[in-house]
């Protein structure tokens, strides 16, 4: 059996880190191990300018530890109003690495966001033109469209439309949860690849509503049956070029997890990686690990990948913090149901 494991060092490519009091008691829990993370755009008021991309970027760097080298890779959130002028200024001047793509109310502070998709088509030029990569998050928000639909409708009635109006466009589809995005996603050409979070290999819908409601496994898009759980864990750990890790870890306070309308949003910045480990060990695909975690992700964005390395050591059960304490509130660490032996250096 495999008991030490050295990888180059991986990166976050989606990750909330929110402001204030969550951003400095959360951002360790990222920076100790990973190297770059594509930080989320998605605060109230959100992140619309490169301006505001700079004063956030050097909020989360004023809240790093010295001598950190963490790399915080900024996003705009995308809007209807959203200036191309303004998206190709902010990356020429190194501002930003992305955009995000919200559907309007598709999740936590997204009423800013796109309600119709034909609004955004100058912008999306743009970024073809510029090589800047889109994020989106890939759900529609029809009332009629059962949520557990809304990833596989999306596909179908938006994002395929935006590909082959912009076919020049590099997308990802994020946090994919579904069969139909891992097949959507393998017959495309190399301009789209998916992240897939931790959270989505460990759980199903079950584990959210079965056996009493959950609302710490409770995210959007929401965790789908069985079936769709094992083509996750198929496609990422088949280290297949166009999957890659995107944790989307949320953190939310406690009180507006335990809630009678509960936020979405899984906190796994803590754990992520101890549990990636034991995920890919249960698939007999530790060799493929590094691909996932700090390969494939940097090959999509034309990145050179961390030259840096990590190791990782099989040994006794490792013990994490169940919540992370912060001067406003408690937020409570993914639980992933299983013991956790990936200990990392
Ligand atoms: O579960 C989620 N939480 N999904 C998202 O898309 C957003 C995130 C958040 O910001 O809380
Ligand atoms: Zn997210």
């Amino acid at each position: 059996m495999t008991t030490t494991l050295s990888i180059r060092r991986p990166d976050d490519w989606h990750l909330h880190l929110r402001d204030g009091a969550i951003l400095s008691a959360v951002l360790p829990e990222t920076a100790r191990h990973f190297a770059r993370a594509i930080i989320m755009p998605n605060l109230d008021p959100p992140i619309l300018t490169g301006e505001q991309a700079v004063a956030y970027r050097e909020r989360i760097r004023a809240a790093l530890a010295k001598g950190s080298d963490f790399e915080p890779l900024m996003t705009l959130y995308l809007t209807e109003n959203t200036d191309p002028n303004e998206v190709a200024r902010a990356k020429r001047n190194g501002e930003i690495f992305a955009l995000k793509l919200y559907p309007a109310n598709a999740t936590t502070n997204s009423a800013s966001g796109v309600r119709d998709f034909s609004k955004i088509d100058a912008v999306l030029e743009t970024m073809s033109e510029a090589g800047i990569p889109l994020c989106v998050h890939g759900e529609v928000t029809d009332d009629d469209v059962d949520i557990f639909d809304r990833e596989a409708v999306f596909i179908d009635r938006v994002l395929d439309p935006i590909r082959r109006r912009h076919p020049e466009l590099k997308v990802t589809l994020e946090h994919i949860t579904t069969q139909t995005a891992v097949d959507y996603v393998n017959a495309a050409t190399t301009k789209l690849a998916a992240s897939i979070t931790v959270h989505h290999l460990v759980i199903n819908r079950n584990d959210l509503l079965a056996s009493g409601i959950r609302p710490h496994y409770y995210c959007l898009p929401i965790a789908k049956r069985e079936e769709h759980r094992l083509a996750l864990r198929k496609a990422a750990t088949a280290g297949a070029s166009k999957f890659f890790l995107g944790t989307d870890s949320a953190p939310h306070f406690d009180d507006g997890k335990e809630h009678p309308c509960g936020c979405a949003g899984c906190f796994t910045a803590t754990n992520a990686l101890a549990i990636l480990a034991q995920v890919f060990e249960q698939e007999d695909a530790l060799d493929k690990l590094e691909f996932f975690t700090s390969r494939n992700g940097p090959s999509f964005y034309g990145l050179s990948p961390n030259q840096e390395r990590i190791t990782l050591t099989r040994a006794d059960a490792v013990a994490y913090p169940r919540k992370i304490d912060t001067q406003e509130g408690q937020i409570t660490v993914f639980n992933p149901n299983m013991p956790l032996y990936w200990h990392i250096d």
